[in-house]
Formats: structure tokens, sequence, C-alpha cells
């Protein structure tokens, strides 16, 4: 790349975009863009104009997901994406970054006049969180063809199900089979996202390659009990719901710090106690679940062996427990050849390429389905995310959609050296 890449440039480009987009949020003083809302549809406008100023086309396809078209004549595309919904009260980079470094790095090849053998789609999902419906990463599944049609009955906070969601949006469930690409049309899908935890931090590096995506199992745990009077019945002859999850959860830690060197992690996020007043006895308890871990193997051992331990509570406080799962994904590999042109990337900046799996899920997991796959890691502060302070510096930022943009043209030159058009 010639030397006059601005790098500063580019990284205070970055950061003003993703403050544009932090201020769109259904409240004030905190950052909460849920998916198929009117700030994703707010959104979904700035970003669009974004695209289109960097000389793209733009289209939504039926799950809302923006793309952009760089020069979309070309049959073979490359794609480059991350999402634009957000966990509650979340910080600016995780996701964002990803559609702003994709809509920069064509930037940068559009003004040079750069020739591939390959088009590329810039892709702005919008639901990675999963924090509206408990769907998560429907919009990356419906570009990969793997969309699950059994999750469009499911309800938001509010009753809304995703079809209905989807059809307030502007879309047509029917056209959802028409969002998947052909495989043989892509070469490849890359994501561009803050680490999410401080290992380049530690190593005091801007920059890491992706080996893989940890598998994650994410259940409702229902457990039913008897509500009764908190002062009349006598602590040997309740059936307290809540006191039966909160043991189970407990057990849940232990489960996960027994099993941490496969790099296994499990929570409760959220729970439910009914009727929920001060001076009744818990009847009905429902709690969020998630393990993740780098063993497919272990991590659903791991749940087997809760569902043991929740019979075993069952029978002792005369309770009943009932596992509702939603969300199943293996672990995933980044393709080992993509890992070598972006480690080669970074090394040409002058830094070391480190590589390191991911603990969060992340779209590319789904896209792995339908193509070679590969992530960057930016450094991010203290390791923090899902959270206000989630912070990406400006020269990180900028050297990433560098990194980015030379691991594209090494992607071609690759395809050029064997014989691919
Ligand atoms: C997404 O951020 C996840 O890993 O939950
Ligand atoms: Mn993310
Ligand atoms: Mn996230």
């Amino acid at each position: 790349m010639s030397s006059s890449i601005d790098i500063t440039a580019i990284g205070a480009r970055a950061e003003a975009m993703l403050v544009e987009l932090a201020a769109i949020s259904s409240e004030p003083q905190r950052l909460i863009r849920l998916y198929l809302t009117p700030e994703h549809r707010k959104a979904a406008d700035l970003i669009g104009s974004w695209m289109r100023e960097s000389g793209m086309t733009v289209s939504e396809d039926a799950l809302g997901t923006l793309r952009g078209h760089w020069r979309p004549e070309l049959e073979k595309r490359l794609l480059i994406g991350s999402h634009i919904d957000t966990v509650i009260d979340a910080g600016k980079y995780d996701g964002p970054l990803g559609v702003v470094a994709g809509i920069l790095a064509v930037r940068e090849l559009a003004a040079r006049n750069v020739r591939l053998p390959f088009g590329i789609d810039v892709l702005a999902f919008g639901d990675e969180e999963g924090s509206r419906f408990r769907t998560t990463l429907a919009g990356s599944s419906a570009s990969a063809g793997v969309f699950d049609r059994s999750s469009l009955a499911f309800p938001d906070r509010n009753g809304i199900s995703l079809a209905d969601a989807i059809a307030a949006y502007g879309h047509n469930t029917d056209d959802i089979p028409a969002a998947a690409y052909d495989p043989a049309d892509v070469v490849g899908y890359v994501e561009l996202h803050i680490e999410q935890g401080p290992v380049l931090e530690a190593q005091n590096l801007p920059l890491g390659v992706v080996t893989g995506i940890v598998g994650q199992s994410r259940m409702r745990v229902i457990v039913l009990g008897e509500a009764g009077h908190a002062g009349t019945v006598p602590m040997h002859m309740r059936h307290d719901a809540l006191a039966g999850a909160a043991e189970l959860m407990l057990l849940i830690e232990q489960t996960a710090v027994e099993n941490r060197d496969d790099g296994m992690v499990a929570t409760v996020g959220r729970i439910e106690a009914s009727p929920g007043a001060t001076n009744v006895i818990p009847g009905r308890v429902g709690f969020s679940l998630e393990f993740r871990s780098s063993s497919d193997e272990k991590r659903k051992g791991a749940i087997e062996q809760i569902k043991t331990d929740a019979q075993r509570i069952g029978v002792k406080r005369k309770l009943e427990f009932a596992f509702e799962p939603f969300h199943e994904t293996n672990t995933t590999a980044c393709t080992p050849a993509l890992q070598d042109l972006m480690a080669d990337a970074i090394g040409s900046l002058g830094y070391q390429a480190v590589r390191l799996p991911s603990g969060a899920g992340h779209d590319a997991q789904v896209m792995a389905k339908l193509c070679p796959m590969a992530m960057l890691f930016v450094r991010c502060k203290g390791g923090i995310s899902h959270n206000p302070a989630e912070f990406a510096s400006e020269p990180d930022m900028g050297l990433s959609v560098v990194a980015l943009v030379r691991f594209i043209k090494a992607l071609a030159a690759r395809m050029a050296a064997k014989g691919g058009t």
C-alpha cells in the first residue's frame, strides 16, 4: 500500500463515525439499540449514507441486514461485516467498529481505484446480541442460508413476535430465503471487532488474529414450586422455587470453575421470581443460563451434569425443573489460510501478530457455515466490553483498517496466483 495512507486520519474518522452512531439510542443516558426498532432504522439510514459516500450501492434484506455493495457488477464477493445492535447500556465499539472499518476499507480501495478480482459487500447485521428476541445471529443466519424459521414466533418482552417486528420494519418473511448468498459467489467473510478481553493489551499489541470462536449453549430454566404465605409456612414445609434455583446456580458456577481449563464459563444473566412479593414464598422462577467452552463435548457434558443436579435438588425440595434450550453453536475455527493472510497483514505493519481465540460470539461463527472466515481483533482498554467504559484508541482503529485493506489485497493476490478470476 502506498505510504500516503493516513492511519491517524482513518482512526479519527472511525471514532467520529462511532460517536455519531452511539448517539442513536432508545435512551438518552444509556446506549441501547435493539433489533428492528426505530433506533435500528435510524442507525441503518446513517450507515447507508456512509456506504453511498464511499462508492457503494445499498440494499437491505428481509432480516434488516444493511448491505453496501462495492463494484456490484462483479459476481464474486468478499463479505465484510459485523453488527449494529447493542446490549443494554453498551459501549460504542462492540459491533459498529467492524461495520465502520469495512466502509473505511472500501473507501480507501475506491479512492485508490484498486482493481480486485471480486467486489465487496459490507454487511451491517442487526441481531448479534440477542437483546430483544431470544434469537441471536438472525441476520447472519439468513445471509448464510441457515435461518431457522421457528424463531419467527419468538416474542420480545412486549409480546411482539420476530415475524411481526420484521413486518413492522418493512420486510416480508417470505423473502428470507432470498437473503442467502450462493456459496459459489462468496470468496470469504471477514469481521473486525474489538477483542473484548485483556490479552492484546497485556502483550502491548494493537491487533490480533482470531483462531476460533467458542461454542455456546443458551437456555431458559423454569423452576416450579409452591407459592405460600411468608409468615405462616414453616421452613421445612416450603417448596421455594427461588431457593432451589439459587442452589442450582451455585452448582452451575462450580461446574464452570472445575472446567476452566477448557475455557468454560457459565452465566445466569436474567432471573424472574413470581409472584415477586416480599411476603410471598416464590412459586415460580425463570432464569437464563448460558454455557460457553472451546470444547463442545465438555460444554454439553456440563449441561447434562446440571440437569442431573437439578433433578436431585427437585426431589429434595419437591420442585420441578424444566430446561428450554434456544441457542446452540459449536466452536468454530477461523479458516487457517485466512488466519495466515491476516497475520501477514499485521506483520507488514511492523507488529507481532498474536493469535487468540474469541470467548465472545460473533456473526462470523454463522458466516463460517457459508464460506471461509477470518477475524481481526483490535485491542480494547482494560479488556472491558458490554459496558459504557468500552474503549479502543484512534491509532489502533486506524491500524486495524489498514491491516484489513492489506488483508483484502493479499487475498486478491492469492486468488490471482491460484488462477482465480
Ligand atoms: C456477544 O457479544 C456475545 O458473545 O454474547
Ligand atoms: Mn459484538
Ligand atoms: Mn457484544
